[in-house]
């Protein structure tokens, strides 16, 4: 790839324009880095575009298996009306269709690579064998369809997928090759919202960059934490609104930013539930104000929508523990309205906030296991985990199947991280020796660690033992992975 913007890069758009689109977001605006055509605080009320919804992946049961079908693609889409950008997408140019299977359920998937450059798909989240789980050892090259095929063990969870070639994440990723893989079971449905599209509703954010009026077209600005681009759109729309037609709405948030934080809250101020975190639902729904999440997390919460209620989820300024300068440009301070809410008509009955949610999963961690002996530590620099740039045949990390362990993560650098594990769903035992907030205290695989903050994880490891195949961990941060602040851990039997 020539060009090294990790977003959707505009199409058509002159050097001479492009320059000029340059000089533009050079100029620090009041009150903000970005001269925000953006979705300035207040303007939310007024979208009128619906929000789409990612279709459901068709699939076949086949042999007991349930069969899966993805292509990654390259096109072109209008993510701002009248403004074309080139995307990549799975079944389609941007985004993804959104994967459904039972926990416990066998599932098959076939990718093929329908673009002009190598890719792969990983299951983020997902605790499956290391050959299976897309990341740069199991890399598709043009025109090569890969399977992966495998039992799901874990409860229900919104977890996601998205490619992962080395040295290419971040654009390919940014430019939209990402969606939704829910793992469903019976119990935890019967007790929420989820008919997929009607009360149970993904919201995957990303930002792009777009000029002042939306006609012209920029790059997004190279930040500490990575490119921040000046708009968001939810599910690929542009200024997105939601008309409930239930009064109890359940939101499935993914950051598929490669770089930007989203600190969601109501215009409203009203509180709502938190429901589950990226590896599966808490015990019961905790009410919350502001959610902060960092690229890669992913929380689910639960709305309560009165008739006619009118509201705006936004994101508010937020803390990265950075230097001003760098807080700001990371768009840390940024209000933006995401996504314009609207009660049914009338009121409708049905679901009430259930008192309890997951018997398996407890909110806090359990205590640590005595099996928890091995204790290892990480330290986070500016693009390195323990002073290493990532190396594909070098190994960090060996750890015995089936085994759980403590390693302890502090960001010695002046830039926000966060920290993703790779075959695992962990528990956040402690940030700066204080029990973690709620967002971090449910089933985690990615946490944000603050400049000085170091955080200490319980992490039980797969029964998958391969010795050769090792997965990654790293910083979700892409532009940061990119430079190679990843590492790998092979599981022994
Ligand atoms: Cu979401 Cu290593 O990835
Ligand atoms: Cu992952
Ligand atoms: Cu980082």
């Amino acid at each position: 790839m020539s060009d090294h913007t990790s977003g959707p890069r505009p199409i058509g758009i002159s050097r001479r324009s492009a320059l000029i689109g340059l000089g533009g977001l050079a100029v620090v605006g009041v009150g903000g880095y970005w001269l925000t055509d953006g979705m300035p605080r207040g303007e939310g009320s007024s979208y009128t575009t619906p929000l789409s919804i990612p279709p459901l992946l068709p699939s076949e049961i086949i042999d007991g298996e349930r069969v899966f079908r993805l292509s990654a693609q390259q096109g072109e889409t209008h993510l701002v009306p009248g403004v074309p950008f080139a995307t990549m997408g799975f079944n389609g140019t941007y985004l993804a269709p959104t994967i459904r299977a039972a926990s416990g359920e066998r599932v098959r998937i076939h990718v093929t690579n329908g673009m002009r450059v190598p890719t792969t798909a990983h299951w983020h989240g997902m605790i499956l064998p290391a050959s299976l789980d897309g990341t740069p050892h199991q890399t598709i090259i043009p025109g090569e369809t890969w399977t992966a095929a495998w039992q799901i063990t874990q409860p229900a969870a919104t977890l996601w997928y998205h490619p992962h070639p080395l040295g290419q994440t971040e654009l390919q990723v940014g430019r939209g090759l990402a969606g939704l893989f829910l793992v469903d079971d019976s119990e935890a449905d019967a007790a929420l919202p989820s008919e997929y599209g009607v009360d149970d509703i993904p919201l995957i954010l990303q930002d792009i960059t777009i000029q002042s009026g939306g006609t012209q077209v920029g790059t997004p600005t190279l930040s500490p934490i990575g490119r921040i681009g000046n708009t968001v759109i939810v599910n690929g729309t542009h200024r997105a609104w939601f008309r409930a037609t239930t009064g109890l709405v359940r939101f499935r948030v993914l950051n598929a930013s490669t770089a930007r934080c989203y600190n969601l809250e109501l215009s409203t101020g009203d509180a709502f539930y938190l429901l589950g975190t990226d590896g599966g639902l808490l015990a019961k729904p905790e009410p919350l104000s502001t959610l902060l999440l960092s690229p890669g997390e992913r929380a689910e919460i639960l709305l309560r929508l009165p008739a006619g209620v009118e509201m705006v989820l936004r994101s508010a300024p937020h803390d990265l523990g950075m230097s001003n300068g760098d807080t700001i440009a990371s768009g840390a301070r940024d209000s933006l309205d995401l996504l314009r809410i609207t009660g049914a008509a009338t009121s409708a009955g049905g679901h009430r906030v259930p008192d309890a949610l997951s018997s398996t999963m407890p909110l806090r961690a359990d205590p640590v296991p005595a099996s928890a002996a091995t204790e290892r530590h990480f330290t986070l620099e500016n693009s390195t985990i323990n002073g290493r740039t990532m190396d594909l045949a070098r190994i960090d990390t060996v750890v015995a199947a089936s085994s759980t362990e403590r390693w302890t993560v502090t960001n010695t650098s002046s830039r926000a991280h966060n920290f993703h594990i790779h075959g695992t769903q962990f528990r956040v035992t402690a940030m700066n020796r204080q029990p973690p907030e709620t967002k971090d205290a449910g089933v985690k695989d990615t946490v944000l660690i603050r400049p000085g903050s170091t955080v200490d994880l319980l992490v039980p490891f797969s029964a998958y033992a391969d010795q050769a195949t090792p997965y990654m961990y790293h910083c979700h941060l892409l532009w940061h992975e990119e430079q190679g602040m990843m590492a790998q851990y092979a599981v022994a039997s």
